[in-house]
């Protein structure tokens, strides 16, 4: 399956057709048409629009209903300590829209006033502080793009193929640009102890989740943030504040943040810390996994999103790892024969995701689709079969593997694994 050009495309399927068109049928896909396209005059075309600020907050077109975050019910015994998926089959580009980023909550959304928002940092640190929203605005900020992946994102797929779609695959992931203020400004202000090592940020949901976070990586890259893609965090997000740990595990950028204590030993062994550890085949456990490995996904084709169209057709895909930038992304077809080098379009950012293309014919042939990641420190995305033979088959958080979709001979396509 040679890959096309530009020009390639063109002449192989619209003037072939003498001359067919694009047309968006009503399911938003590209169809292209046999016969000249018939053109007629529409409702739209003859009646005055929408008045202006008819919609003050402005909402998708109500033809693109069905791009939603979407849960899997049975996943969790409450929906207040659940999870709901991101769509990424129905995006593209690397940013992720504010409304259809995933959300992952211990117990439920806080709404919180944020004039009444405190955020304390107290512990091994001269000056014990409480900063008002206000002051927090006053202070130097950085805007920086970041993928949020939670740990357990495709941890449903360890012992096999489960979930039938990206969505709930691999749709525990975002990317915004976030904008705050760096937490080692504020840790300067109240002046961490010689030694202090560690963090405590807590979140003011009723789960007062916590975690342990390393103070190096805290004055490293941290920021708490209250801006995302450049409006206030939806309260899905943690508004009016969160910690944003890039590259690092979802479960550490705690939302609503309240208070960050300052300490010199982690707060693993506490009963009432949030903590995850991979358990290994011999009873141990990994600990201290906070950095999320390489890792990607086709999201076109995916089962979401089956192939329509004999001819053309563009694969696309989302890149990302927690050690930097994506340097490369292999694509097969053929369940692994033969890989070629997918294009990674537009900016490639430093522990962001990252958007790859591939160009391919298909004559309705059955596939077997993969995509494999490498970033910029030489690490490559492992198949299952290699993450499995080191970490064995008990785990949950941090399944990276390479995801495997079947591509049947009508199009649709199916969650699958080869060995
Ligand atoms: N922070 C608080 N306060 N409460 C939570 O339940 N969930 C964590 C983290 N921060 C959580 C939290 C987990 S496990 C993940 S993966 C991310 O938030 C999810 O962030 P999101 O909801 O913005 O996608
Ligand atoms: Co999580």
């Amino acid at each position: 399956m040679p890959s096309t050009g530009r020009r390639g495309f063109l002449k192989g399927s619209l003037s072939a057709l003498g001359g067919g068109t694009l047309l968006a049928a009503s399911s938003g896909k590209p169809v292209l048409a046999k016969s000249p396209p018939e053109i007629k005059i529409e409702d739209w075309n003859t009646y005055l629009g929408d008045a202006v600020v008819t919609n003050p907050y402005g909402v998708p077109s109500e033809h693109e209903a069905h791009v939603v975050r979407r849960n899997v019910e049975w996943l969790t015994a409450s929906q207040e300590s659940s999870v709901s998926f991101t769509p990424l089959h129905e995006l593209d580009g690397f940013i992720t829209p504010n409304g259809l980023c995933f959300e992952r909550h211990h117990s439920g959304v806080a709404h919180i006033e944020p004039s009444a928002h405190r955020l304390m940092i107290n512990g091994l640190v001269d000056n014990p502080l409480i900063f008002t929203m206000e002051d927090l605005k006053r202070f130097p900020r950085v805007n920086r793009f970041a993928f949020l992946e939670c740990a357990a994102n495709s941890g449903m797929e360890w012992r096999g193929a489960q979930l039938n779609g990206c969505q709930f695959t691999h749709g525990m992931v975002h990317c915004v640009q976030y904008t705050g203020v760096p937490l080692k400004y504020l840790l300067e202000e109240a002046g961490v102890k010689t030694n202090a090592k560690w963090l405590m940020p807590e979140g003011a949901d009723s789960a007062g989740m916590n975690r342990s976070v390393p103070l190096e990586k805290a004055l490293e890259d941290c920021i708490v943030a209250y801006k995302m893609n450049g409006e206030a965090l939806r309260p899905e997000q943690g508004y009016p504040l969160r910690l944003v740990v890039p590259g690092w595990e979802g479960n550490m950028w705690v939302k609503w943040l309240r208070r960050i204590e300052v300490g010199d030993q982690p707060w693993h062994t506490r009963e009432e810390t949030s903590k995850y550890t991979d358990l290994m085949e011999d009873g141990s456990s990994r600990r201290f996994t906070w950095i999320m490995d390489a890792k990607s996904i086709v999201t076109n084709p995916s089962p979401q999103a089956p192939l329509l169209h004999k001819g053309h057709n563009m694969l696309s895909g989302l890149a990302w790892s927690g050690r930097g930038k994506i340097k490369r992304v292999d694509v097969t077809l053929d369940g692994g024969k033969n890989w070629r080098t997918a294009e990674l379009s537009g900016p490639v950012l430093d522990k962001c995701l990252t958007r790859f293309y591939l160009p391919f014919q298909w004559q309705g042939d059955p596939m077997l689709i993969q995509s494999r990641a490498i970033d910029e420190t030489g690490y490559i995305q492992p198949t299952k079969k290699e993450l499995r033979q080191v970490r064995g088959l008990n785990s949950i958080y941090h399944n990276n593997g390479i995801q495997t979709w079947h591509v049947m001979k009508n199009g649709e396509t199916e969650n699958v694994e080869i060995s």
